[in-house]
C-alpha cells in the first residue's frame, strides 16, 4: 500500500472503528475511505460483535451486507448511535464538504439521526477554508437549468456531473451539479441561500455536524479534531 492517501484513509478507519461497540446502531458511509471501515466493522462482526447498520448508498449497503452486517430498516430505528463517514473537505472549524461519492443526501439523512458523527479523512482533505472542492449540489432532474441559473447568480460555477456521457444519477435519481464558489468564509451563509432554492434536494455542507475527525497520515499516525 504505496500511496499516501489510501494509507491515511485506512487509518484513520481503523481507529474510527474503536468507537463501536456491542449493541450498537450504526451508520455505514460511502466512498474510499468509508469502505475501510465498513471492512473493518465486517471484520468485528466476524469477531462476534453484535451491531445493526444503516447505509449511506446502495454501493455500501452491497458492501455490507457481502460482510454479513446485520443491516436494519429506518422503521426500525430513530436514532443512531455512531456514524462513520469520509468527507471531501474539512475546516478548521469541522464544517465539511460532501458528496464527492454523489451520496450527499442520504449522507445527511443518515447523519441528522446520528448522536456520534465521525468524519474519517487523509491529511489532504483538512483546509484551512472550504470551497477548494467544489460543492455537490444534489437536485431534481425537473427544470434543474432554473437551479443552475440560481447558483449562477449567487457567484457559483455549476458543473453537471456526467457519467458515459449522460448526467450522473444519484441512487434517489437525482442530478448533481458541482459548483465553484472559490474560497468559502462562510458555509452556513451559503448553505441557507443554496438550500432555499427550489429544487434543490441537498447541498454538500455538513457544516456543525461532525463531532469529530479523524485525520490519518500515511506514516501510520492519526489525530482527532473536536468540534468547538
Ligand atoms: C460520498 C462522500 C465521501 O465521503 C467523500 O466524497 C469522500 O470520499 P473518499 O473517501 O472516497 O475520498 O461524501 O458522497
Amino acid at each position: 500500500m504505496d500511496n499516501p492517501a489510501v494509507n491515511g484513509k485506512k487509518i484513520a478507519a481503523g481507529k474510527a472503528i474503536e468507537y463501536i461497540k456491542n449493541g450498537m446502531t450504526v451508520g455505514l458511509g460511502t466512498g474510499s475511505t468509508a469502505y475501510w471501515a465498513i471492512q473493518g466493522i465486517g471484520e468485528m462482526v466476524r469477531n462476534g460483535l453484535s451491531v445493526r447498520a444503516i447505509a449511506t448508498s446502495i454501493q455500501s449497503d452491497q458492501l455490507a451486507r457481502e460482510l454479513n452486517i446485520p443491516m436494519v430498516p429506518f422503521s426500525e430505528i430513530d436514532q443512531l448511535d455512531v456514524t462513520i463517514d469520509g468527507a471531501d473537505e474539512v475546516d478548521q472549524q469541522l464544517n465539511l464538504i460532501k458528496g464527492g461519492g454523489g451520496a450527499l443526501l442520504r449522507e445527511k439523512i443518515v447523519a441528522s439521526i446520528t448522536k456520534f458523527y465521525i468524519i474519517i479523512v487523509d491529511e489532504s482533505k483538512v483546509v484551512k477554508h472550504l470551497g477548494q472542492f467544489p460543492l455537490p449540489v444534489e437536485v431534481a432532474p425537473f427544470g434543474w437549468e432554473i437551479v443552475d441559473r440560481r447558483l449562477r447568480q449567487m457567484g457559483a460555477v455549476p458543473k453537471m456531473r456526467m457519467k458515459d456521457g449522460q448526467p450522473y444519477l444519484t441512487d434517489n435519481q437525482h442530478y448533481i451539479l458541482d459548483c465553484a464558489f472559490g474560497e468559502i468564509k462562510n458555509p452556513e451563509k451559503v448553505h441557507e441561500e443554496v438550500s432555499a432554492i427550489t429544487g434543490v434536494m441537498e447541498d454538500g455542507f455538513f457544516n456543525n455536524m461532525a463531532n469529530i475527525v479523524v485525520v490519518g497520515s500515511a506514516s501510520g499516525d492519526t489525530r482527532i479534531l473536536a468540534r468547538p
